[in-house]
């Protein structure tokens, strides 16, 4: 499917569970990897991402089985991994080489990491800054900011680190490289990102101490392997919760979806825009929070949002935009320049494809600014090979006058592999090519 065409749809119904949480996926890989004794990781997701990060595992002599939905990692300890023969190669996923390089940090081998155009330019400062404070020794392009990075460590010694932005990946990256310290490791943040890393690092027995916006992990300590349920993941049904506000005559029903605080933004943005969303059957899951979602057909009105709600809702800007674009008013979307340095410039991309459709939008040095309530007709738009920009258009398509058709759409399967097959279930019309 180069090219996704989807029709205006004027009712979606039924009850969907959208696919395993792509962040937590990767953590289990790779946490279940320096584990002791196996892991075994049910409704993992196998999208592209997911597998690069396996793949990698694999690489650094790791055993994994894939058995349908479950897969079990055969963890190797803190000193298990080995050399890879070759490159790892990360594909499009910036969580497998931040993550990574914090692991591959610990290791007195060397290894040489890259990815994708669009991984290529992305900036890796970010992490091989703290990496090399840490002891680690980074070559890489425009003086190690950006990939191929060629990576050898060993002998760590811990730090307290302020990050400048607000990213799981980097607090992440630092935390993994704390594993192989002797002693604490404490990454400090301007505000709190996602923190699944700390909460699965604690189900595996390590000591974790969470203070405000600080993390402190215990290094040297042995990790238990143990059994990981993925949660469904909350930025999938990002794109199913909008299009049931949008669409008439929705009613939707989406079950066993993660609502970890630190990602539910598109919840709390959507009711601030008056959207019909009700949480129901809160449980935890290992740590997670995790519940079922319904959602029905909403009048929706602008806001302006920024701060601590726009990092927790990082992934779902794109879609969001989609939703200011039907609603009544401005809605303006303010400190969100890191999505300029996303899987594409999200604030650009986004911007522009909505234009083709008729919206009324314009780009902010951080944000963007949308005026709602201009009626879209379906034209030809584009991925930017960025699924989050493919599957937030999908969405519009939904509500745009006639057919729209988004080219480059195969990236969808980086996050969320069967996101056709869910549309057409609950009565998105899609045009079969
Ligand atoms: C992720 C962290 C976020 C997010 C990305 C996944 C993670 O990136 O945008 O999709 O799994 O840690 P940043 O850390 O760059 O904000």
């Amino acid at each position: 499917m180069e090219v996704l065409r989807i029709r205006l749809t004027d009712q979606l119904q039924g009850e969907i569970s959208v696919p395993g949480d792509k962040s937590i996926s990767h953590r289990a890989v790779m946490l279940g990897a320096l584990a002791e004794g196996e892991t075994r990781i049910t409704n993992f997701l196998a999208s592209d991402d997911c597998l690069r990060t396996a793949a990698c595992m694999q690489h650094l002599g790791i055993e994994i089985e894939f058995n349908g939905g479950e897969v079990v990692v055969y963890g190797r300890g803190l000193e298990g991994l080995s050399e890879p023969d070759d490159l790892l190669d990360v594909g499009n996923s910036g969580t497998t080489i931040r993550l990574m390089s914090g692991i591959l940090a610990g290791q007195s081998f060397s290894t040489f990491i890259s990815g994708d155009a669009s991984i290529r330019r992305r900036p890796m400062d970010r992490i091989t800054k703290p990496l090399r404070l840490m002891g680690a020794e980074i070559i890489g392009r425009d003086q190690g900011n950006l990939a191929p990075l060629a990576i050898r460590g060993g002998n760590l010694k811990p730090i307290t680190y302020r990050t400048e932005v607000a990213s799981a990946q980097v607090k992440s990256a630092i935390l993994l490289a704390g594993l192989f310290c002797d002693g604490w490791t404490e990454v400090i943040e301007p505000a709190k990102s996602r923190d699944h890393t700390e909460i699965m690092l604690q189900a595996f027995g390590v000591p974790v101490e969470v203070d405000d916006l600080s993390v402190r992990v215990r290094g040297k300590q042995p990790l238990q392997g143990c059994e990981i349920a993925v949660p469904g993941d909350l930025s999938s049904a990002a794109y199913f919760i909008t299009a049931a506000c949008l669409v008439p005559n929705a009613d939707l029903f989406i079950t066993n979806v993660g609502l970890n605080p630190s990602r539910t933004g598109i919840i709390d943005i959507l009711t601030m825009m008056g959207a019909d969303i009700q949480i129901v059957n809160q449980r935890r899951s290992m740590g997670e929070l995790v519940g079922d979602l319904r959602v029905k057909t909403s009048r929706l009105k602008g806001v302006t949002i920024g701060g601590e709600l726009v990092v927790r809702a990082i992934d779902e800007i794109p879609v969001l935009a989609v939703a200011a674009a039907f609603a009544d008013g401005v809605t303006e979307i303010r400190d969100a320049a890191e999505l300029k340095v996303k899987e594409s410039n999200r604030i650009a991309a986004i911007a522009a494809e909505l234009h083709k459709l008729g919206a009324d939008v314009s780009e902010l040095s951080d944000g963007i600014r949308i005026k709602g309530g201009k009626p879209l007709t379906g034209a030809v738009v584009s991925s930017h090979h960025d699924h989050r920009i493919a599957l937030a258009l999908a969405v519009a398509a939904l509500r745009a006058e006639g057919e729209t058709q988004i080219t480059n759409a195969d990236c969808i399967s980086v996050s969320y592999p069967r996101f056709l097959q869910d549309l057409v279930q609950i009565g998105g019309v899609v045009i079969d090519t």
